[in-house]
């Protein structure tokens, strides 16, 4: 193994010395140019970058800018990279995303990584038009109308969805949950209406149980009156009788 190693050091320190004489060590800090499968790739992984690095050759086809400390990504940061079809910015550390950074990447790119990192709230447009398939996951996102509203006008990459989970959201219940379960049970958009509707709700069930109530006592009240008017009447009669007997008796007198 070792007599492998030493060639391959050898290779890459004259590789390196050859890059620096013919001053094409233009490329930044870590990054790399390969070629796969035909692809033209170049990778800054592990390259403890803290922002998407520029004098990414314009040719490139596959750009893994994964496990760096990126914490944002600008308007523009993917300019000159006509024909871009997979960026990778997993693990890095990411907590937003300003509309217009992937502008000029509409048309082509049909993957975008950018799972594992600290987002919590991103604006849709800042994906907007994009056709990739997004990987989202990972992410500790706040789970609101915004991101409905971010889930909807995306692709998801398929099978990545699992772990799309909330990191919190106004509902106790949804934090930790997936999103996808979320949104399937509730439309986040409509929180405000249906407390509106709620609270609609609640004052007409008051009006009526007034009215209700009223009514209830208004029969009560009566069923008294009509008990005493009854009775009265009852207790009428016999008076009458009593004043007959007495007027008789008066009379006989
Ligand atoms: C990259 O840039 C060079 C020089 O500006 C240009 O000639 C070339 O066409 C560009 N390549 C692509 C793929 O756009
Ligand atoms: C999405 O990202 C997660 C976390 O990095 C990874 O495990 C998963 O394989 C990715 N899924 C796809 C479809 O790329």
């Amino acid at each position: 193994a070792a007599g492998a190693v030493l060639p391959l050091g050898l290779t890459l320190s004259l590789c390196c010395l050859q890059l620096r004489c013919t001053g094409s060590s233009s490329f930044p800090k870590g990054c790399y140019p390969e070629e796969e499968e035909g692809m033209k790739t170049f990778r800054c992984s592990h390259a403890r970058l803290t922002e998407v690095p520029r004098d990414i050759p314009n040719d490139t086809n596959k750009l893994y800018l994964d496990s760096n400390r990126i914490p944002f990504l600008p308007r523009d940061a993917f300019r000159d990279l006509p024909v871009l079809l997979e960026l990778d910015l997993s693990h890095n550390a990411i907590t937003g995303v300003e509309s217009g950074a992937f502008r000029g990447l509409a048309e082509h790119l049909r993957s975008l990584d950018l799972s594992s990192n600290r987002l919590v709230s991103v604006s849709k447009d800042a994906f907007s038009n994009l056709k990739a398939k997004v990987n989202l996951s990972d992410n500790p996102w706040l789970c609101d109308c915004r991101l409905q509203e971010l889930i909807r006008s995306v692709e998801l990459a398929a099978g990545s969805s699992a772990s799309l989970v909330c990191g919190s959201s106004a509902q106790e219940e949804h934090v930790g949950k997936a999103f996808l379960q979320v949104m399937a049970d509730t439309d986040l958009c409509n929180g405000y209406k249906k407390t509106t509707d709620v609270a609609m709700l609640v004052t007409m069930f008051g009006w009526f149980a007034m009215v209700i109530s009223y009514l209830v006592y208004y029969v009560r009240q009566n069923q008294e009156d009509a008990r005493r008017h009854l009775e009265y009447l009852k207790s009428l009669p016999s008076k009458q009788r009593r004043s007959e007997e007495s007027s008789t008796i008066s009379t006989v007198v």
